[in-house]
């Protein structure tokens, strides 16, 4: 058994490896899966056989109390910056000078990532601990945390390093931080304002299970102390690194003077758009370990290196006023007002503050002149206020004690940084409630879309979200904008979506924490609305891949007793979510994974969807291990190619109808 629990180990390092860092993988999701499921099954029964380097661990653990401080053994120095040219050669005077010599250095040019930078340690190959920079000599034990980051390896090929700190920084890709960011607006969290803000937030989870669920990739750059690994130059570190399935970012160059260095920064600039994730700049490190051991530290940044930076897309505007948004789950988000201003050719006239924490941090007042700043596409943040310029009769921002808009207290848990109003009468976050319900994210209702929503609100014609499925063809016709046929299109609509599926249904509701994903999860889990009411936390618990943040809110949700009254209404108004049967292994597309691309000519997204989940498949989220078949319409996208890549069954919308009708079989 210990022998298959060491091939089963081997087997998944090796395919991960090939997966997450060389982006070349050898067997299908669905053979890896197998290979995940047998190592836990052998595991949970033989527990005393876990080890650290498990792939299991990835999953993990419980959750922290709080985090432990850990002194690095070597100190993680900052580096200065580097503006132009200029700083550069200055920087190689500086370097000769102090090393009493002529002959010119080489060097290596790195990209500089914007995310967070973590130290590994490795003790006889194992990860033992992880950690974050902090001040640089003392940070924050995030171990379980880190091991949940797919592409940081948990044991290294070589075991006879006894110890060895390895560094590298952890970061989210553009993809990854619009798609958590798209959920986190799905289920009403606030959103995070940078890729660089989304990767620190998911480290600092105490919960290594949130951690799991985000988006996180990871380049090494560097060990701490190169002598341990027997390396002479930076360049061999990281060809070490590599072989020892750490990945390296492919886009770091030697260069054998400072004139292609600086070329090399002139081509990064041109270069960071087109890559997957943010860079700030580029490192430049002196190649040669033993002169980065004579050249030694200064203050708190080697004499060895430099990080060049790119010019920030900043300018100068004044905060005219600060409006305080309800979001759905009544977070409040402030939003600054500009005065407009062209930032890198884009017309700024709102910025967020994100929340109260930010704005003391920032001590920002109404009227301040500030520096705005747009990171590639992300929202416009201010940078900074210049106090300088500031009147002495200026009022400092602050978040408003009750809510601006229905004036009920706003609280503030401790420990949270936003603020909330908790009333659940009130009419934005009733609204917003109303619109997402409606919303292709909810039941996608014809005929309702966010404008006809806000008006049937502030006719009084829907207070709640049952009031949707009382409307009368009377009510509507005459309003401003409708006429008969659009009436009798909305009422179409609602008809049609009063039994939904009910993981759509779930979605709809707005629940902290349940978007899409959760929300099928509970229906696969729990098939009727019914049972889902009277469900207990600790049930919620087992089930696999639903945390507690989600379980909580869930349970709170339900045992509201003005959710429970707006229940009986649903059904009084005659809206029954579909009850799904259990688990049948012989549907059409039982055990299929799919998603869509691509224009469908014959049904809507909606429709084909539906089909799916009533036929025993899934729907996947992207490109992911667990899709099986991705289904192809018109104009698909990138998606295809993606797929193609990774030797998916693609078929096409025709072939897809076909297999519902019976008329081929899906393999
Ligand atoms: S070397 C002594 N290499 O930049 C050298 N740092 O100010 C210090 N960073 O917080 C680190 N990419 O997270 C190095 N290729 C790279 C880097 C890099 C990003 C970050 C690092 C640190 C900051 C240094």
């Amino acid at each position: 058994m210990e022998r298959r629990l060491q091939e089963l180990r081997r087997l998944l390092d090796e395919h991960s490896h090939r997966y997450y860092v060389l982006d070349d993988p050898l067997i299908s999701d669905g053979e890896y899966d197998r290979l995940f499921q047998e190592l836990l099954a052998i595991e949970k029964e033989y527990p005393h056989l876990v080890t650290a380097d498990s792939p299991s661990q990835r999953v993990g653990g419980a959750a922290l109390d709080k985090f432990v401080q850990v002194e690095h053994r070597i100190p993680m120095l900052s580096l200065e910056n580097a503006f132009d040219d200029q700083d550069l050669f200055d920087f190689e005077d500086c370097l000769l000078r102090y090393l009493l010599t002529e002959k010119k250095p080489d060097y290596m040019a790195e990209p500089k990532l914007d995310g967070l930078a973590v130290e590994l340690v490795y003790e006889d190959g194992i990860l033992v601990q992880g950690s974050t920079r902090g001040d640089g000599t003392v940070g924050e034990d995030i171990s379980a945390q880190l091991r949940t980051v797919s592409a940081i390896p948990l044991r290294l090929k070589r075991l006879d390093i006894s110890r060895l700190e390895v560094r590298g920084e952890v970061f989210m890709d553009r993809e990854g931080f619009e798609a958590l960011n798209r959920w986190r607006a799905k289920v009403g969290e606030p959103l995070f304002a940078n890729p660089r803000n989304a990767a620190a937030g998911s480290l600092r989870q105490l919960d290594p299970k949130i951690t799991a669920r985000r988006p996180l990739r990871f380049f090494v750059y560097g060990v701490a102390s190169p002598v341990d690994t027997g390396c002479k130059t930076q360049q061999e570190v990281l060809e070490f690194l590599a072989d020892q399935a750490f990945p390296v970012n492919p886009e770091i160059v030697h260069c054998p003077d400072i004139h292609r260095v600086i070329r090399r920064f002139s081509e990064l600039s041109d270069l960071r758009h087109e890559l997957s994730y943010e860079i700030d700049g580029m490192v430049v490190k002196v190649n040669d370990f033993v002169l980065q051991e004579r050249l030694g530290v200064k203050a708190r940044a080697p004499r060895w290196a430099i990080a060049c930076k790119f010019p920030a897309v900043q300018a100068t505007s004044k905060i005219l006023e600060v409006h305080f948004q309800v979001g759905r789950t009544g977070a409040i988000t402030p939003v600054a007002i500009l005065e407009p201003v062209d930032v890198g050719g884009v017309m700024v006239s709102r910025a967020t503050l994100h929340n109260g924490d930010e704005i003391s941090r920032k001590d920002l007042h109404i009227g301040d002149t500030v520096l705005i700043q747009r990171a590639g596409d992300v929202i416009p943040e201010i940078v900074k206020a210049v106090p300088e310029k500031r009147q002495h009769s200026a009022v400092p921002v602050r978040i408003p004690d009750d809510c601006p808009v229905c004036s009920h207290p706003l609280q503030k848990p401790e420990g949270e940084a936003v603020t909330r109003c908790v009333n659940p009468y009130c009419p934005a976050q009733r609204l917003r409630s109303l619109v997402h319900f409606c919303s292709k994210a909810g039941l996608d209702i014809d005929g309702l879309g966010k404008k006809s929503v806000e008006q049937l609100f502030t006719e009084g014609l829907i207070k709640d979200l049952p009031d949707i499925f009382s409307l009368r063809h009377e009510d509507i016709a005459g309003l401003d904008g409708w006429g008969e046929k659009s009436a009798e299109k909305l009422l179409l609509g609602t008809m049609a979506a009063k039994t939904p599926l009910l993981a759509r249904f779930l979605a709809a509701l707005g629940i902290r924490y349940v978007g899409e994903v959760t929300a099928e999860l509970l229906e696969r889990s729990y098939q009727s609305l019914e049972k889902l009411q009277s469900v207990t936390r600790e049930e919620l618990l087992e089930v696999e891949g639903l945390g507690e943040q989600a379980a909580n809110s869930i349970v709170d949700y339900f045992s509201d007793p003005a959710v429970q009254e707006m229940m009986r209404k649903f059904h009084r108004v005659g809206v029954h979510p579909l009850e799904v049967a259990g688990k049948e292994e012989n549907l059409p597309l039982s055990g299929e994974v799919l998603l869509f691309t691509g224009t469908l000519k014959k049904i809507s997204r909606t429709e084909a969807k539906k089909l799916v989940k009533e036929n025993g498949g899934q729907i996947a989220s992207g490109i992911t291990r667990k899709l099986t078949c991705l289904v192809v319409g018109e104009k698909p996208g990138s998606k295809l190619k993606k797929a193609q890549q990774q030797g998916k069954k693609i078929i096409t919308e025709d072939e897809f109808l076909e297999i519902l009708n019976g008329g081929r079989g899906f393999s």
